[in-house]
């Protein structure tokens, strides 16, 4: 596909329109705004087939049935298009979605081809073409796509009962990023692509079907088909397609505050309410660093183990595993991360995923702003320490020529591994260092601005830097050249003016750590208790590579390390013991494998076990053929690939 870099000004234009007195039934008198598509060379996105320039997505309506059975989800998907003048198809992302059939909002059959997946890059999908007939002109048109989501559908994770805490009822949850939403939703899956949508979702009971949308109110139920009900969700913010989300269990609501509640199952539903004391002071911190809070709720819901990652900032709906759950609200930093992202990334969103610090640097920033106002100073410069260090080491890893070191990823960069370090971790400190130079009053202001001026756009590194450029630097050499801006962004490793963590932040920690590496002491198991779980990470990450087993014995008898009710500094211990082929943790080991499955405690854990070889191996891959039906596809994929597992048959 032709793709020129367009100068000033790079949004199409019939784009942005305000769209008035939708044809959808039940939205009422309600106002969308269309928003831009970009056009620049930074705002393509190499892993969709569409091409929104001719043809693109609006809105999205989904009239769906939950399938648990078999595992697909079921019904219809009406799509609100804008075509320009001449254009003569629309093309839609697909992977492995099972088409009936396409007609226009008339009923009116509509000729499709679903074309050839890319041989170089299978998890793109393949292209749905559908052929527009009478529908071009800026008018805003519709199709009705008839479909079924197949079965290997990647975004959708169907539990069995026993997956979940309560035993009884199966669960399903839906992850859409990166590029997964196009295995149950076939629309044009591109960050930079905005659509509103709505849905229409039918659920045996007695599950509840909860979404990134604001809920149309309580379920009805079908008649003529007993044990069924509808629940209906509507999203009138354009939000990038990888941000549309189902869950569906037998889940119950604690209402936190009158913005926000906290969804999980029965048995978890009090733990739950007490991890998330804080959520109305943490909104309200977001509000006050960067602006208003623009979704209406905030609403979470705690998944089953097995969810891949810690959080996923699904808007009015952040979903959570139940591993941050420590009793002392001390991993709340992820909830403060997955709330940002109301700002960055759901608000303003790469438009191309080699822009991943767009959303989640910038976030990592706000995160630790947010963690500042409310848990205090020490705790943030506690974990910008952290995640300063694992900068360090990630550099230091790659070398400091490593493309994959620079914040804007090389070109074929897959979606899925925009989630390490340069992206993370160099944001903050980026951000942090600008913030230093320029002095938090004025560095505030501007990123409120940024947020506000993009609010629901879709944004590339270059309109980053131009805004800072125009708003924030001004003529100013000096300061231009102090921020060393490109840099920060294009350039690899870490560039001369980041601001380092303060020494002091890990006084305790890092005390001990020398003493432990000078002559075997530990720190007493009092003042252990004492630190904050931030400090313990600090300390089980700065222990040597190596330990025997009398070390690890020690460690684990005197730091009660295998009886932390914190999972963060639970999987440092196993995996210091894995990695040291501690035979005395392996069940523990197991039992936590067999269990969980966010891939930031599985990946490294079988991968510490494995690079023990003979110890390790075995063991490995006997855990692994038990546990890997329970693992989302993402983290299956990174086990595969460290222990070399070929799918029989597959
Ligand atoms: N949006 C990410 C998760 C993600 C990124 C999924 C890229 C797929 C592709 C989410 O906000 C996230 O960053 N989660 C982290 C939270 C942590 C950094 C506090 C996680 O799951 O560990
Ligand atoms: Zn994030």
């Amino acid at each position: 596909m032709a793709f020129t870099a367009f100068s000033r000004p790079a949004i199409v234009a019939f784009a942005a329109l305000v769209i008035t007195g939708c044809t959808v039934e039940g939205l009422g008198e309600s106002e969308r705004v269309v928003a831009p598509i970009l056009t620049t060379e930074q705002a393509f996105d190499e892993f969709t087939y569409a091409r929104p320039t001719e043809a693109r997505v609006t809105h999205v309506a989904l009239d769906l049935a939950l399938d648990f059975e078999a595992m697909k989800v079921e019904g219809t998907a009406t799509l609100d298009i804008q075509a320009a003048e001449g254009a003569t198809e629309i093309v839609l992302d697909s992977n492995g979605l099972v088409i009936g059939g396409v007609t226009d909002g008339n009923g009116n059959a509509l000729d499709f081809t679903i074309g050839e997946a890319d041989a170089e890059n299978a998890e793109k999908g393949e292209p749905i073409t559908v052929q527009l007939g009478e529908l071009t002109g800026p008018e805003l048109q519709q199709i009705v796509i008839t479909y079924a989501s197949g079965p290997e559908a990647a975004a959708l994770q169907w539990l069995d009962p026993e997956q979940t805490e309560g035993g009884e009822h199966p669960f399903v949850f839906s992850q859409g990023q990166a590029i997964l939403n196009r295995t149950w939703i076939p629309t044009q899956d591109s960050p930079g692509i905005r659509q509103t949508w709505e849905a229409r979702i039918t659920a045996p009971e007695p599950l509840t079907v909860v979404m990134s949308g604001i809920s149309r109110g309580d379920p009805e139920t079908v008649d003529g088909a007993e044990g069924l009900r509808v629940f209906e969700f509507v999203m009138d913010n354009s939000v990038p397609p990888y941000l549309v989300a189902i869950a569906a269990g037998n889940i119950e609501f604690a209402e936190l505050g009158p913005r926000s509640g906290v969804w999980a199952e029965p048995e978890m539903i009090a733990a739950a309410e007490q991890e998330l004391g804080d959520t109305e002071e943490l909104i309200d911190a977001g509000i006050d660093l960067f602006g208003e809070y623009r979704w209406g709720r905030y609403d979470m819901i705690i998944l089953p183990p097995a969810f891949p990652y810690g959080g996923m900032e699904n808007p009015v709906m952040t979903f959570l595993t139940p591993t941050f759950i420590a009793g002392d609200r001390s991993n709340n930093g992820l909830v403060a991360h997955e709330l940002a992202h109301s700002w960055s990334g759901n608000l303003t969103t790469y438009a191309s995923w080699r822009d991943g610090w767009l959303n989640e640097g910038v976030t990592s920033y706000i995160e630790n702003r947010i963690t500042e106002a409310v848990y205090g100073e020490l705790r943030a410069e506690q974990e910008y320490t952290l995640s300063y260090a694992s900068l360090v080491e990630a550099v230091e890893e790659a070398g400091t020529d490593a493309p994959t070191t620079a914040m804007r990823t090389p070109a074929g960069t897959s979606p899925f591994d925009t989630v390490g370090p340069a992206i993370y971790d160099k944001g903050t400190v980026f951000l942090r260092t600008v913030e230093n130079i320029v002095g938090r009053e004025e560095f505030d202001a501007w990123l409120t601005q940024w947020f506000d001026s993009h609010a629901f756009q879709p944004v590339t590194s270059e309109m980053l830097l131009a805004d800072m450029r125009a708003n924030l630097i001004g003529d100013n050499a000096e300061l231009e050249e102090a921020l060393m801006l490109d840099e920060w962004v294009y350039g690899t490793g870490i560039p001369a003016n980041a601001l380092a963590p303060d020494p002091e932040a890990f006084a305790d920690a890092d005390a001990a750590a020398a003493a432990y590496a000078a002559d075997g002491t530990l720190p007493d198991t009092d003042s252990w208790g004492e630190w904050t779980a931030a400090s313990q990470r600090r300390f089980l990450e700065t222990l040597p590579d190596e330990l025997g087993d009398e070390q690890l014995a020690a460690l684990n008898d005197t730091l009660g390390l295998s009886e932390s009710g914190n999972n963060e500094v639970l999987f440092l211990w196993l995996e210091a013991a894995m990695r040291n082929s501690y035979d005395p943790a392996v069940p523990q080991a197991e039992e936590f494998l067999a269990r969980v499955g966010r891939n930031k405690f599985v990946a490294p854990l079988f991968r510490a076990m494995w690079g023990t070889g003979a110890w390790g191996q075995p063991k490995a891959s006997a855990l692994y053929a038990t546990t890997r039906g329970g693992y989302h596809s993402y983290t299956r994929g990174n086990v595969d690939e460290i222990v070399g597992y070929q799918a029989q048959g597959e």
